[in-house]
């Protein structure tokens, strides 16, 4: 069996991969930790990325690279994937996990930005503003208050109350809207946002349905034919969650019948890979209907609060192994060290395995200063303390156990 590359090393040796252009608070903070840092433009196919990512410590993307198993098995030296965006579901989770590489995501720093543009398509849509705007640059002149209203006193539809469900529900509450909420779980309503015990029943009372659900197998297409038919005739579908949530021919057919009076959609089922490719949707060319290109939260301030949240849990899991907020792993947020040194270890989950530890431990007559343990189905991390002139000999026999996956030293 070819030797496990070492984990263990100084900090100006740490690589970091940053792909699909991570805002440059990311990049300062990488620095000012000494490592040394990588910055692609674009995402790279597998091949390309199975390469780059060999001598990779960290790898840092955003929605766009697939980060798949045969990837993750290039990337013999990865210590952890940090992905700069919300989702996760571009990274084959379980395969990092058993490989020991947690993987950090933001899961709220845009949350604000999704939620102002969903108040403003709100009032778009219901102004008709999309059209009346193009109709203008086309040097067309209509001038009409038929089918535009004001959005006080409309009631809006959140399916999914989660980060952003909640906040649009906060904003559109602020304008004078009537707030109903369907979730699968039980959620504390905001201010005087009220929850409906089923989506039927939400569906059936909102002039706008929003949708901010996670991409699930249950949430495949939970709104298609059956679910729009449900919808107040001139309601409006705003779905700027992902694209699998919503049958495209199925809203497009609704808009064109006239039953729905407008929609605002920022997710496709497929979306092209970069700015220079084209597009295509049964939904181009539709009335009071507002496409945008994923731009949900891509705000500048977005962007640099990701790149400072997702770079500080990273830099935190390298410097002290802390896998708080990690989307695949079991979660440890020890105090920094106190004179010791920090052996990270990543097992199987499998019996036994603390035995093997503790004895290796006491062989060197160690001294464990702290010892945190956590484990899920799969795995179990480890975190020790303990004194320096033995450090090194316990790091060796533990990583030498045949259920160990990955094992480090901190200095
Ligand atoms: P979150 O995890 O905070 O909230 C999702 C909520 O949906 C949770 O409360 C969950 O219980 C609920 N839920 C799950 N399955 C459901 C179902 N079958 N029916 C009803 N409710 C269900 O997620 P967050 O941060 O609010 O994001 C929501 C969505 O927005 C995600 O899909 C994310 O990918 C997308 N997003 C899109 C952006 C864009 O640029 N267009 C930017 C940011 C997020």
């Amino acid at each position: 069996m070819a030797e496990r590359p070492s984990t263990s090393f100084p900090v100006d040796k740490i690589k970091v991969l940053l792909l699909e252009n991570i805002h440059k608070s990311a990049h300062e903070i990488f620095g000012q930790e000494g490592y040394s840092v990588e910055a692609i433009s674009k995402a790279l196919p597998e091949e390309e990325l199975r390469k780059k990512v060999a001598e990779a410590h960290v790898l840092g993307i955003r929605s766009k690279t697939q980060v798949t198993p045969a990837v993750l098995e290039a990337g013999t030296r990865l210590l952890s994937v940090g992905a700069f965006c919300i989702g996760t579901n571009q990274v084959a989770l379980d395969a990092a996990n058993g490989r020991g590489v947690p993987v950090f995501n933001a899961p709220f720093s845009n949350t604000r930005s999704v939620a102002e543009l969903i108040v403003c398509e709100v009032i778009a849509l219901s102004r008709q503003l999309g059209d009346r705007s193009q109709e203008v640059h086309a040097g067309v002149w209509k001038k009409v208050a038929t089918n535009c209203h004001e959005i006080r006193g409309k009631t809006i539809g959140i399916v999914g109350y989660g980060h952003i469900g909640s906040q649009v529900g906060v904003l559109a509450e602020a304008l004078g809207m009537r707030v109903v909420y369907f979730d699968v779980r039980a959620t504390l309503p905001m201010g005087n946002n009220h929850s409906c015990a089923t989506l039927d029943a939400l569906l059936g009372q909102s002039d706008f349905v929003t949708l901010h659900v996670p991409e699930t197998k249950d949430t495949k297409h939970m709104i298609g034919e059956a679910q729009i038919a449900q919808m107040k005739p001139g309601a409006c579908l705003l779905n700027m969650s992902r694209g699998t949530v919503v049958v495209i021919d199925a809203l497009a057919a609704a808009i064109k019948s006239k039953h729905l009076g407008g929609a605002a959609v920022d997710v496709y089922p497929s979306e092209p890979e970069s700015n220079s490719d084209g597009f295509e949707s049964p939904l181009r060319g539709l009335p009071n209907v507002l496409l945008t290109p994923h731009v949900g939260g891509s705000t500048e301030e977005a962007q640099e609060a990701i790149g400072r949240e997702v770079a500080r849990s990273l830099v935190r899991f390298v410097s002290s192994g802390s896998t708080a907020g990690a989307v695949n792993f079991p979660e440890i947020d020890m105090p920094p060290m106190r004179g010791g040194h920090r052996i990270l270890n990543v097992h199987k989950n499998v019996p036994g395995v603390l035995t093997n530890i503790n004895r290796i431990v006491s062989d060197h007559s160690a001294n464990i200063q702290a010892q945190v343990l956590s484990t899920d189905a799969n795995i179990g991390y480890l975190i020790m303390d303990i004194n320096v002139d033995v450090s090194e000999g316990v790091r060796k026999g533990i990583a030498a156990l045949p259920t160990s996956i990955k094992t480090r030293i901190l200095f």
